[in-house]
């Protein structure tokens, strides 16, 4: 038994009238560790037993069997119990390691599933520092989902249908070559898209040329077919580049396209409701039933042409049928949440009562170097250029402290897209913040190389000693291992938090306290001296190897073994 386990089964003896689930739910933490380790407040107990909630605290403690703990004590309303550091931290490093990677896993989810859709970028264009955020929370609340017993689904809702390809291909047909698009696919069909737009400002008729080619490809025309086709093919193999680089995978590609043959059974549907209002010669929903604030949802548009919301709602019913999911979770940045909420008021008022399950992972703005960036203008951030100095930066580092290191190249590629990636998770989702590559990439400091470099060098400990230890006598007596002990204890709860809150910074979190903890007990012990000790001194930096790497696996950041 650990921790509140322990002080929740000494209490019931006492407190015969109360469950332990209504034990276990008043327990708090002491706000310093000199008040013990758990702490019992007594408050809500004085109307029942009529009594001063001290005399309660007094009471319970004369009477509680104090065996199994160092001691317990009245303070005031409270009881105050001061675990058995040894026996507690015994326990707990045997079962980090016998549970190993599978520590902290639960079974909450009972092996449902929770679709996610995240990543979903725009074919034609390049990918941005937005998709990025979408691409790693997603991939990381996917990874956390899984931790508490569910089965995540990654669906990359590819932005693979719409009025742009009109215009692309008109572009292309009008300006472009087989040639340039073939040499650097994305650069190139995004300089023919920005120069649609700055020539469409001069001459507005390509705006009718362009809306007649999205026409002719939505009717299926073989030669607006082929064309679109190729774009995406050629964009999908820049955007696999990356994910690739990020370890990152999907178990669905289908896009917006894919809803093509599927969104008149929505119409139909939404028609047979009789929630199809005419417009201004388009089709909406009229939503003000539901939210008095909300605009209506625009259907279909007055030259018949589908719209990403119809697509989505096409889409959303896919996957109910589909996946049967017990959620559905939308990994996309805050500047879309009107649609979503307008997305769950039409799937309502459609009668589907998992509406309620659909939610909108919003996440905040990122700015680089305080710029912000905008595709119409041409002047984005490529991620791939991202990526590729923050490689330079890390191996930068590596060559400063680590010059013999073999692979230095393949580790400074886990440490540099391991920094964008940590350095993204570690704010909470909808906050906006600045991305600035130096910061992100040190060693030190609230970044992802310094959890790694924190983890290697546990790891560095142990390939020292030579030895992994399985059983043996794990008491630690060292009351500076005891905050160790007490954050390892917490990773079970943090795993749920994480996904309670859908918040993967939970983990950032809980990894970067982790490593200080670590580090503050490693520069001032010695842990290789060879004594009584020993092997529970090794135990616990397994034990810390063990939990920071399956956090990082959980955020979606690589452990190098060695940096
Ligand atoms: N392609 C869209 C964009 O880049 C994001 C799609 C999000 N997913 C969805 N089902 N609408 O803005």
């Amino acid at each position: 038994m650990t921790g509140n386990k322990k002080v929740v089964a000494a209490l019931l003896d006492v407190l015969t009238d109360l469950t332990a689930e209504q034990i276990s739910e008043k327990l708090e933490s002491p706000k310093s560790s000199d008040l013990g380790d758990v702490a019992f407040p007594t408050f809500t107990l004085a109307k029942v037993l009529h009594k001063a909630p001290q005399q309660i605290a007094t009471d319970i403690v004369a009477q509680i069997n104090q065996d199994e703990f160092e001691k317990v004590v009245a303070t005031g309303p409270y009881v105050n119990f001061f675990l058995d550091k040894v026996a507690t931290s015994a326990k707990t490093l045997q079962t980090i390691i016998d549970l190993k990677s599978h520590f902290g896993h639960n079974d909450d989810g009972e092996g449902n599933n929770v679709t996610i859709d995240m990543s979903s970028p725009n074919i034609a264009k390049p990918m941005s520092m937005g998709h990025l955020r979408s691409t790693v929370i997603g991939n990381a609340l996917a990874n956390i989902t899984a931790k508490n017993g569910y089965v995540p689904v990654k669906i990359n809702h590819l932005g693979d249908w719409g009025t742009q390809f009109g215009k692309l291909i008109y572009a292309y047909k009008t300006w472009g070559s087989a040639e340039e698009v073939k040499a650097d696919p994305i650069a190139t069909l995004l300089r023919y898209y920005v120069e649609f737009h700055a020539k469409a400002k001069v001459d507005d008729t390509l705006n009718d040329e362009g809306r007649a080619w999205f026409k002719k490809l939505e009717d299926g025309d073989q030669e607006a077919h082929n064309l679109w086709q190729w774009f995406r093919e050629e964009s999908l193999k820049e955007f696999t580049e990356i994910y690739d680089r990020l370890g990152i995978s999907f178990d669905s590609f289908n896009g917006e396209a894919f809803y093509n043959d599927k969104m008149d059974k929505v119409i139909d549907l939404l028609e047979d409701k009789a929630l199809l209002v005419r417009s201004q010669g388009a089709q909406i929903v009229d939503l003000s039933g539901i939210n008095p604030n909300l605009t209506p949802a625009m259907i279909k548009r007055s030259d018949g042409a589908t719209l990403y919301m119809t697509r989505d709602l096409a889409a959303a019913i896919y996957r109910k049928d589909t996946y049967h999911f017990t959620k559905s979770l939308y990994v996309v940045g805050g500047e879309q949440r009107e649609h979503f909420t307008q997305m769950k008021a039409v799937l309502s008022l459609m009668g589907f009562d998992w509406a309620d399950d659909i939610e909108h992972i919003s996440f905040g703005l990122i700015t680089f170097n305080g710029k912000k960036m905008s595709t119409r203008k041409g002047d984005v951030v490529l991620l791939k250029d991202v990526l590729d100095d923050a490689h330079d930066l890390a191996l930068k580092q590596i060559e400063e402290k680590n010059p013999t290191l073999n692979n230095k190249d393949m580790v400074a590629e886990q440490v540099g897209a391991g920094a964008v990636v940590f350095h993204d998770l570690m704010n909470d989702r909808t906050n906006n913040f600045d991305f600035n590559l130096d910061e992100v990439v040190r060693f030190e400091g609230d970044t992802g190389p310094y959890v790694q470099y924190t983890n290697a060098r546990a790891k560095s400990i142990l390939r020292k000693a030579g030895q992994m230890i399985t059983t043996g006598d794990l008491s630690l007596t060292d009351s500076s291992t005891w905050d160790i002990i007490t954050i390892l204890n917490n990773f079970p709860a943090t795993v749920r938090r994480a996904w309670d809150q859908r918040e993967a910074s939970i983990i950032a979190k809980y990894a970067l306290t982790l490593s200080r903890a670590f580090n503050k007990y490693y520069a001032n012990s010695k842990i290789l001296t060879d004594d009584s000790q020993l092997n529970a001194r090794l135990a616990l930096v397994q034990s810390v190897t063990i939990v920071l790497s399956e956090s990082l696996r959980l955020l979606g950041v690589q452990a190098p073994e060695e940096m």
